[in-house]
Parts: structure tokens; C-alpha cells; sequence
């Protein structure tokens, strides 16, 4: 069983996949964190994540263990991530990786869900059931910004808001895999809802797919 969960910047998917994991007992893999590892092993060399050469060489010697790495979450990596996911050489080298864990979901489970922007379209178009989350773009900026208060980072509305258009900009722009839904897609708008509505909604739609 594999279950697919895209959507654009804190539309609420790694909340809503980890959890449906963990109710499942399926295996879990962010995507996102895999472009983030990209782009963080190029700024920590002083590289350009822009640059196809480098972006697509750190692609390629990327490691599981670059997937713990503890920075993934700044600001600087967050950008430099949409734009390695830009490069379709960068989307290339990291195909087999998802599909390797999706069709062999490690510790031996029976399913994986995966989250990220282009898992119902191009990484497992055979995915069992999809998800689409969205969400104004107002919502999603009020709920990165609390989330960084609370981790105890500075943080300012108004560049939150910006930083996240941005990167949606980047992200539903590109040539290769951009953000859309899959057309089987179920649409899930988590503007006004919150984490276990989201749940619920979701663990209703996989058991009737399940029936
Ligand atoms: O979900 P996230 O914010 O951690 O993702 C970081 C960046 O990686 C994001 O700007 C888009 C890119 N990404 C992608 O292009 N495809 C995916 N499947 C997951 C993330």
C-alpha cells in the first residue's frame, strides 16, 4: 500500500503523513527532507545550489545518514532547497531512492506514505491513495510562524508570508514535477481545519479504498 501526500510549503502533509504512518504502522519518508539534504550539503561546502554541476554531483553522493543532518529546518536551507528541486537532473538522481523506499518500505511494512510536492504525479503514480493538502496562503504563513515562535527562532509575519509565496512561486513554476494535483487526487483544504479533522478525513478515505 503506498500513500502519497503532496501539497505546497506547511500546508499541514509531514503533520498529517507522520501520523497516518505511525496509525498504519507504515513506513515514513519527507521528501522534502531529501532536497534539503541536497541544498545543506552544498551551502556547508560554500557551493552554489544553483549551479546544475554541483547540485546534481551533491544529488548523486547523497546518504541516508545526510538525511539526520540537524539543519535542515533554517530558513537559508529551506531556499536553497527549492531551487536544487528545480534542476532536473537533481529529480532524476533522487527518483530511485523514493521508489526503492515506496516498493520496499523498510523494517518490512506493509505500506509507506510519502510526502512531498510530485509523489501522486511522477514518484509512485501507482500510489494506492492520494492526497492533495492545500491552504491559503495566509493560513500557511499564520502556521510556519507560530511553529518557528515556538521553537524559539525570530520570526516576522510579513517575511514568513513572503518567503512563502517564494517558494510557492519556485515550486508550482518549474519545468519538471511541478506542483500540482495528481487528477485521482483526493483534495484536502486545511485552511479551517485542524491536524485530527485533517486525520480523520484521511483515515476515512483509506479505509473505504481499503473496503
Ligand atoms: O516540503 P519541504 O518544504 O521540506 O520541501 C523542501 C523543498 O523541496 C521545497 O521547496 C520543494 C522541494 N520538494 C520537491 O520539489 N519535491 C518533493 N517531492 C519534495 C520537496
Amino acid at each position: 500500500m503506498i500513500i502519497a501526500v503532496d501539497g505546497p510549503v506547511a500546508a499541514g502533509k509531514g503533520t498529517l503523513a507522520r501520523r497516518l504512518a505511525a496509525a498504519l504502522d507504515y513506513a515514513y519518508l519527507d521528501t522534502g527532507s531529501i532536497y534539503r539534504a541536497v541544498a545543506a550539503k552544498i551551502l556547508a561546502a560554500g557551493g552554489d545550489a544553483e549551479n546544475p554541476e554541483t547540485a546534481t554531483a551533491a544529488a548523486r553522493a547523497l546518504e541516508p545518514i545526510d538525511l539526520e543532518r540537524d539543519d535542515l529546518r533554517l530558513e537559508t536551507v529551506s531556499q536553497a532547497a527549492s531551487k536544487v528541486a528545480a534542476i532536473p537532473s537533481v529529480r532524476a538522481a533522487l527518483l530511485d531512492f523514493q521508489r526503492d523506499f515506496a516498493d520496499r518500505p523498510p523494517g518490512r511494512r506493509n505500506g509507506a506514505v510519502l510526502d512531498g510536492r510530485d509523489i501522486g504525479t511522477v514518484v509512485c503514480p501507482e500510489a494506492n491513495v492520494k492526497f492533495f493538502l492545500t491552504a491559503s496562503v495566509e493560513a500557511r504563513a499564520a502556521r510556519r510562524h507560530k511553529e518557528l515562535i515556538e521553537r524559539g527562532e525570530e520570526s516576522i509575519y510579513a517575511r514568513v508570508l513572503q518567503d512563502l509565496r517564494e517558494r510557492d512561486a519556485r515550486d508550482s513554476g518549474r519545468a519538471t514535477a511541478p506542483l500540482r494535483a495528481a487528477e485521482d487526487a483526493v483534495r484536502l483544504d486545511t485552511s479551517s481545519m485542524d491536524a485530527d479533522q485533517a486525520f480523520a478525513v484521511a483515515m476515512a478515505e483509506i479505509a473505504r479504498r481499503r473496503d
